[in-house]
């Protein structure tokens, strides 16, 4: 297993480098990220892939759910954070309605996210219901993320964000898509909301790399949300959840710490302000003091 050390020059990560990576056992990393600073960041941090998840209806406009966002209002992410990374591989996901009515309207939008977007692969939700679909973006020269498992987009129909592959015949449905799926030609497979056994197994099947986001350590990747990773989420986080910083305690302290700053006249001091050169000022003292004393004139001839 070779290692790249946190801060090491880097590669730009491709499709067939997320291959190299299974093969070698070497884990990859993914984070989602939905704008220009975020994305730098994290790119530059040395994570592999960024995925511009619809998850950013919840995490960045506040709607309740992923299902009414557009793949205009995408695009305008995933271009956003296109011109922020250099080399981790820029992933679109393909929201909710993009690609449900028929495939010729999937693959149109699919090639929006790389024509317009700049993005590297797409991501859609789905299982052996989806290879079709899949098999034909990828045909249009598109590298395809599946995902499949607790898959957000099928809210409504599971009733919930709901742990999926806890029965016998889920799981066999779940190998059945993770198959489907891979011989379609995904180049990486999402497993959400699973158990680590199945996703394990899943792992052991597929010859495309799998990313887990609550399926467990044996996933050949793992995937978290940027804003629940940083405490940017307003609510208790969900089980497979790690914090690792608390970006909304750093946000509350600097904003309060300016807002007491204007209040007590301490913001902006002399050295954050613009001065005039000697000579401007000299100049303007002159014209004012020659107005003041025509006024003073003004104000004799009157009385
Ligand atoms: O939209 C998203 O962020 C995702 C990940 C949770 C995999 O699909």
């Amino acid at each position: 297993m070779s290692l790249t050390p946190i801060g090491a020059p880097r590669h730009k990560i491709t499709a067939a480098s997320l291959r190299d990576k299974k093969l070698h056992h070497e884990p990859i990393t993914c984070l989602t990220a939905y704008d220009y600073p975020t994305s730098r960041l994290v790119d530059e941090a040395g994570i592999d892939l960024v995925l511009v998840g619809d998850s950013v209806a919840m995490a960045v406009l506040g709607h309740e759910n992923t299902l009414s966002i557009t793949v205009d209002e995408m695009l305008h992410h995933v271009k956003a954070v296109r011109r922020g990374v250099k080399d981790a591989l820029v992933i679109a996901d393909m929201p909710y309605g993009s690609f449900h009515v028929d495939a010729k309207e999937g693959i149109r939008n699919a090639t929006r996210f790389v024509k317009e977007g700049g993005a590297e692969m797409v991501k859609v939700e789905g299982g052996e219901r989806r290879a079709e679909l899949i098999r034909q973006i990828v045909d249009a020269e598109i590298p395809v993320a599946g995902h499949i498992g607790l898959t957000p987009q099928s809210l409504n129909r599971m009733g919930g964000y709901k742990v999926q592959g806890k029965s016998l015949s889920d799981i066999e449905q779940l190998m059945r898509d993770a198959t489907a799926l891979d011989r379609a030609g995904v180049a990486c497979l999402f497993l959400e909301g699973i158990p680590r056994e199945v996703a394990g197994m899943i792992t052991n099947e597929v010859s495309a790399p799998t990313i887990g986001i609550g399926a467990g350590p044996g996933c050949d990747g793992q995937v978290l949300v940027f804003h629940d990773i940083l405490n940017l989420t307003f609510g208790p986080p969900a089980k497979f959840v790690r914090r690792y910083g608390d970006a909304a305690a750093e946000i509350t302290h600097a904003v309060q710490a300016f807002r007491a700053d204007v209040l007590s006249r301490l913001y902006p001091a002399d050295g954050e302000s613009y001065h005039l050169s000697s000579d401007t000022k000299q100049a303007l003292e002159m014209l004012l003091e020659r107005k003041r004393a025509m006024r003073r004139r003004q104000i004799t001839a009157v009385e």
